[in-house]
């Protein structure tokens, strides 16, 4: 897809986020991959109203190389493009469900994410929950690069989402399909829930690999 392209569907991709309340406020950011570097969305803005022609440009080097300055979160989104070469997006959210559920005392942090549909498992896989760190800290960007690019979304503490695909609409179909598994997580929260079974993890894992 040629950077011009790329621009206007990550504009309208990022609006679509934001109007369906994915993302609030400046909260949020994403990008992809271009033939000669990376498109990040910048620091402080609204995805819901992105000028594509303002989207920020990393060259090769992760240098700023054009558009207005780029999200403070580019150590993370760097972190998955350089341990998993398949990535080709990335995107992180502050969204509300899988905040929330990144706040819980209980959850295991290697499989943070409990089987629940199939959905989840095929496109968002194993997510791992990365412990807090502040906004912008680039040892949340090491702490990616420690697993080796073995996950393809993670959660990170008290701050939400990140998730990757290899194009820029599977990443957003997968954040959405994170958030949505944690709401349907949260609402049946006390209840005696039935998780999907190892046997059927590794049939979807199989059939439907996760980028
Ligand atoms: P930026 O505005 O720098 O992208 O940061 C927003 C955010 O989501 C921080 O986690």
């Amino acid at each position: 897809m040629s950077e011009v392209r790329l621009r206007d569907e990550m504009a309208r991709l990022c609006r679509s986020l934001f109007e369906r309340g994915f993302s609030v406020g400046s909260a949020g950011n994403v990008s992809a991959r271009v033939g000669d570097g990376l498109l990040i969305t910048p620091t402080n803005s609204c995805l819901g109203f992105l000028d594509p022609a303002r989207i920020s440009k990393l060259d090769s080097n992760g240098h700023h190389a054009g558009g207005d300055p780029p999200s403070k979160e580019i150590f993370l989104h760097r972190a998955f493009y350089d341990s998993r070469p398949s990535v080709g997006a990335v995107v992180h959210l502050h969204s509300t469900f899988a905040t929330a559920w990144s706040c819980l005392t209980d959850i295991d942090p290697e499989d943070c994410l409990p089987p629940l549909t199939p959905y989840a498992v095929m496109r968002v896989g194993r997510v791992r929950l990365i412990p807090y760190t502040r906004p912008g800290d680039p040892r949340t960007g090491e702490l990616i690069r420690a697993l080796e690019g073995r996950h393809a979304a993670v959660l990170l503490a008290h701050h939400g989402p990140v998730v990757t695909a290899g194009n820029l609409r599977s990443a957003v179909y997968a954040a959405e399909e994170l958030e949505e598994t944690a709401r349907l997580l949260v609402t049946l929260r006390g209840m005696p829930t039935r998780m999907l079974g190892a046997e059927q993890v590794d049939e979807l894992t199989r059939v439907f690999s996760a980028p």
